[in-house]
């Protein structure tokens, strides 16, 4: 099992956004609904890739300050030009060493982003740092290794029958601790007690085959930049498999779950 992929390709905002904002987007309200967050809370979103929880929560959370950081350069760009808000800045770090001074926040989120982290534990002692005493320290991960993610788990399934090292880049494979006892065991390492863990769900609904394979060859991710990474044929192979599971003209509904940690800050 490896965490890092060579096809962990993370910049063009709008290839993403295809592929995954439009989903994270969904799941980051359900996410706001639970943690139910008083107005005026001064929120970080770490990893904030092209903006999705930032947006959500300048929608929903009626916030006075969102500070978004992610290591992207070109997903900064994206969410700086997309989301002209004066309660939103964002900021080029990473969640190991955020660019945040201690005890700013109320709210310190991380969204679909730990599973990237080298080291985990530092990351949310980070966010911890960040974050005043009685705040929220928060974060949610997909469920990979449940085939939670299902179009995701649906791609690399079909793509490992035709391609046996396609399973060792299988998000599923690479992180085994976004479950409920993983994200336990981790909290326990970061000497964190008391975590609450919640199941999010959406649905993803794609009106047709075409719809369903398309992000995937838009290069930003995972599966997207493996599938990317093929030649034409093999390509076509993967695509032709697809379609036999999946069907080529009748809608396409699979669910989304993530698995979310919230607890308080002390
Ligand atoms: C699946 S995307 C999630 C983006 C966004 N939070 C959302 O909900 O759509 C993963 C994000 O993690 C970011 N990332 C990867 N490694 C990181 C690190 N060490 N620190 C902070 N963010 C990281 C990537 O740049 C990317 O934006």
């Amino acid at each position: 099992m490896k965490e890092a992929s060579e096809h962990d390709s993370w910049s063009v905002g709008q290839s993403y956004d295809h592929y995954m904002g439009r989903w994270s987007r969904l799941i980051a309200k359900e996410f706001l609904n639970w943690q139910n967050i008083p107005k005026y809370a001064r929120w970080a979103d770490i990893g904030c890739g092209t903006g999705a929880l930032t947006r959500t929560i300048l929608d929903h959370a009626d916030p006075a300050s969102v500070v978004g950081v992610d290591p992207s350069e070109g997903f900064i760009a994206h969410a700086r030009k997309e989301i002209a808000d004066e309660r939103a800045t964002f900021e080029i770090g990473d969640a190991q060493d955020i660019p945040v001074p201690d005890n700013t926040v109320d709210v310190a989120a991380s969204a679909l982003v730990l599973n990237f982290v080298p080291d985990k534990p530092r990351a949310i002692g980070e966010m911890q740092r960040i974050t005043r005493p009685g705040g929220t320290v928060s974060f949610y991960v997909w469920d990979y290794p449940g085939g939670g993610m299902g179009f995701i788990d649906t791609f690399w399934k079909a793509a490992a029958t035709l391609d046996p090292a396609a399973r060792k880049l299988d998000e599923a494979d690479r992180f085994p601790f976004c479950t409920p006892e993983g994200l336990e065991r981790l909290c326990r390492e970061a000497n964190i007690q008391g975590v609450t863990v919640k199941a999010l769900e959406v649905d993803t609904v794609f009106p047709d085959f075409e719809a369903f394979w398309h992000p995937f060859t838009l290069g930003a991710g995972p599966a997207p930049g493996y599938c990317m990474s093929l030649s034409t044929s093999n390509r076509e192979r993967l695509r032709k498999r697809l379609e036999e599971l999946l069907g080529g003209e009748n809608e396409i509904r699979l669910t989304a779950r993530a698995w979310a940690v919230s607890m308080t800050n002390i």
